[in-house]
């Protein structure tokens, strides 16, 4: 059955849109855990664009269910994992100019710098994990690699315009779990899945965790809006009304 990871990245990236202390992404963690999310994902980019390294640090220690790391394959990021040993690392191509992780990593062309990081991240005890495209030769790579793990990059899947694409990115995305989980890969999916788009992807047997981060924080800003608005005018009202007595 698949479980829910909440990415949290968003959260950090409203922070740091003022470098001030709130929105805190810990806090952000313990109400994802509290609201039934199976584990925390935070990426830890090279720029510190949002999750600085603080938060990783904090939250080593206080998720409660599952840390996933994703991060790129390089040797300042392996060290920082290698102190910090989050359950679990998603190693992830990373690009300065991107809005967010546009494609799969192609293992096949960094196949000795990936291998090396599997092999280290492993032996200081996380599980590691490739996010690919559903693609066998990706797979087949990331097993040559001695990744445990693979998420499938489920973006074609959410960007399909029509019911036809829609319906060949979903098989696409089946027989890649297949052969992820045939090979001895656990089968993680992951990005652009929203409200609507995620109940064919959960459904696909093999699927372990789904990632998913824009659209459960871009909701939780317009669900809470109305109670922060309310405790807002409450506070100014009362102190109005103090003001006048
Ligand atoms: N999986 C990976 C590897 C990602 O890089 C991201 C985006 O940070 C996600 C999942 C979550 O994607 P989204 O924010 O679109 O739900």
């Amino acid at each position: 059955m698949a479980r829910l990871q909440v990415n949290i990245d968003h959260v950090a990236t409203v922070r740091q849109a003022r470098r001030a202390v709130e929105p805190d992404p810990v806090h952000a963690a313990v109400l994802a855990e509290l609201g039934g999310a199976t584990g925390i994902t935070v990426h830890l980019r090279e720029d510190r664009r949002h999750v600085v390294d603080r938060d990783v640090e904090i939250l080593r220690r206080t998720v409660r269910t599952r840390l996933n790391l994703e991060m790129a394959a390089t040797d300042e990021m392996v060290d920082i994992a290698r102190r910090l040993v989050p359950d679990q690392v998603t190693l992830v191509p990373e690009k300065r100019e991107e809005l967010t992780t546009e494609g799969g990593l192609d293992v096949g062309a960094r196949r000795d710098a990936i291998a090396r990081a599997c092999a280290s991240l492993a032996e200081a005890g996380s599980v590691v994990s490739l996010f690919i495209d559903p693609d066998d030769a990706q797979i087949d790579a990331a097993v040559d690699c001695g990744a445990a793990a693979v998420e499938f990059h489920t973006g074609r899947y959410a960007d399909a315009t029509s019911d036809e694409a829609r319906r060949t990115e979903l098989a696409a995305l089946e027989s890649a779990v297949r052969r992820a989980v045939t090979r001895g890969l656990v089968a993680h999916a992951g990005h652009g899945l929203t409200y609507w788009n995620v109940r064919p992807v959960a459904a696909i047997e093999g699927v372990d965790d789904l990632n998913i981060g824009h659209s459960i924080v871009s909701r939780a800003v317009l669900v809470g809006m109305e109670r922060a608005v309310r405790e807002m005018a409450d506070l100014i009202d009362r102190a109005s009304r103090s003001a006048l007595s």
